[in-house]
């Protein structure tokens, strides 16, 4: 039988398989809108149900279920604030499950290298945090005076483009281009969340994929705007997170 799980897994196979070969550049070229439109629409309906996530192992402490299957995947300290649960991922696109299992869980500010991305929430409610990365701009002195000097060259502006705030009940899907939000914080708004997303391309042990920290938001009188500018770092700080296994169907894409 078809689930909208395997559809959404098509439907982004399709996408961005495609979308690789015709651009060769993928990670400045734009998406066709059309796919866009199609896939968010898709993704939108996904529920808790279709992901086959237990809630169970949202709330039990690591501590418990360190005696069951999921012990290898385990880390050996406390429970982790977030669980990171993968559907599927191949050369062109990722399916992942983050659940939160704190109002204070958070998955601190950090990019998506030349990636798309697209966010949907299936339980609870997240808030996302998203910053338009510039190019070209010297940081001004009230800045510079704000960091290590060893720093300096790991400054970035940015934008902040706003919060979006979604929530299980609602269709909305959170997204983020090379160019776009590409940049963003996300936590949970309830006590605890589930948020799918999809990431082309995937993350892999070749990405260069960073954290950032908040220094200050300065006016910019010759871009008449407010920037933002983040301090680019490897430090996750408390993300961390336990490894959940998939409990749904085999996703099998020809
Ligand atoms: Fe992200």
């Amino acid at each position: 039988m078809t689930t909208i799980v395997q559809n959404v897994c098509k439907l982004s196979q399709n996408i961005f398989s495609s979308f690789l070969r015709k651009n060769g550049q993928k990670s400045t070229a734009v998406l066709d809108e059309t796919n866009v439109v199609t896939l968010k629409k898709l993704f939108s309906q996904i529920t808790l149900n279709d992901i086959h996530y237990d809630l169970d192992e949202l709330f039990l402490p690591s501590s418990n279920l360190m005696n069951n299957e999921l012990q290898t995947t385990l880390p050996s300290s406390s429970s982790a604030p977030i669980t990171y649960t993968s559907i599927f991922q191949n050369q062109f696109f990722s399916l992942t499950i983050f659940g939160f299992r704190k109002q204070t869980s958070l998955i601190p500010l950090h990019d998506h290298p030349g990636m798309h991305g697209f966010i949907k929430c299936v339980y609870g409610s997240i808030s996302i945090k998203s910053y338009t990365i510039l190019d070209n701009l010297c940081a001004p002195n009230e800045i510079l005076n704000k960091v290590s000097e060893l720093d300096h060259h790991c400054l970035v502006p940015v934008i902040y483009v706003g919060e979006d705030i979604i929530t299980s009940d609602d269709y909305n899907v959170g997204t983020l281009t090379p160019f776009d939000s590409n940049i963003h914080e996300i936590r949970p708004i309830t006590n605890s969340a589930i948020m799918a997303d999809i990431i082309s391309p995937p993350y892999t042990e070749y990405t260069h994929s960073y954290f950032y920290l908040f220094v200050d938001t300065v006016f910019d009188d010759r871009l008449n705007k407010n920037i933002t500018w983040l301090l680019r770092t490897l430090d996750s700080r408390d993300y961390y997170c336990d490894t959940l296994i998939y409990r749904g169907p085999n996703i099998q894409l020809v």
